[in-house]
């Protein structure tokens, strides 16, 4: 498990999100945020700065389908569940295409979603229905 940065008494790790938590005393974490791929990497084209640009971010975010995809995060969300305090709490961002998918793996892991919160995005991609 290889340390990133450390000060005071904050230390980020650089790894596998699976392996690292997994090393974590159980019950042990208050909150959880976790902003996950969106699975958006499937070679199409988006605008940035006015240009058009690839959607390609890298390997990780590839969808390797929706049943990968979804063993993916629950693979992860097991993870947090364990080290998370029966009171702690997790946030997880995502967009349209991924949320459902994490919240469905939530329901399955035995949380219990109390809130959405939507952000308004101004700038958003013009060719969101590639209409
Ligand atoms: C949506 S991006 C998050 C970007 C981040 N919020 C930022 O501002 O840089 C998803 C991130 O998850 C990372 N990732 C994918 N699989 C992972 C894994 N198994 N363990 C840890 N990180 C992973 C990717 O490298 C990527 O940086």
């Amino acid at each position: 498990m290889k340390k990133f940065y450390e000060k005071d008494n904050i230390t980020l790790f650089l790894g596998d999100c699976i392996e690292i938590l997994n090393k974590a005393t159980p019950e042990s974490v208050d909150m959880i945020f976790a902003d996950p791929p969106y699975m958006l990497s499937n070679g199409g084209i988006t605008c940035q700065s006015g240009k058009v640009v690839s959607v390609n971010k890298a390997e990780w975010d590839k969808s390797k389908g929706l049943d990968e995809d979804f063993a993916f995060h629950k693979r992860w969300i097991n993870a947090c569940k364990r080290v998370l305090k029966p009171n702690g709490t997790i946030r997880i961002s995502g967009t349209y295409h991924s949320i459902y998918v994490c919240g469905f793996a939530l329901q399955k892991e035995g949380f219990a979603i109390l809130n959405d919160i939507c952000c308004f995005k101004p700038n958003v991609s013009p060719n969101m229905s590639c209409r």
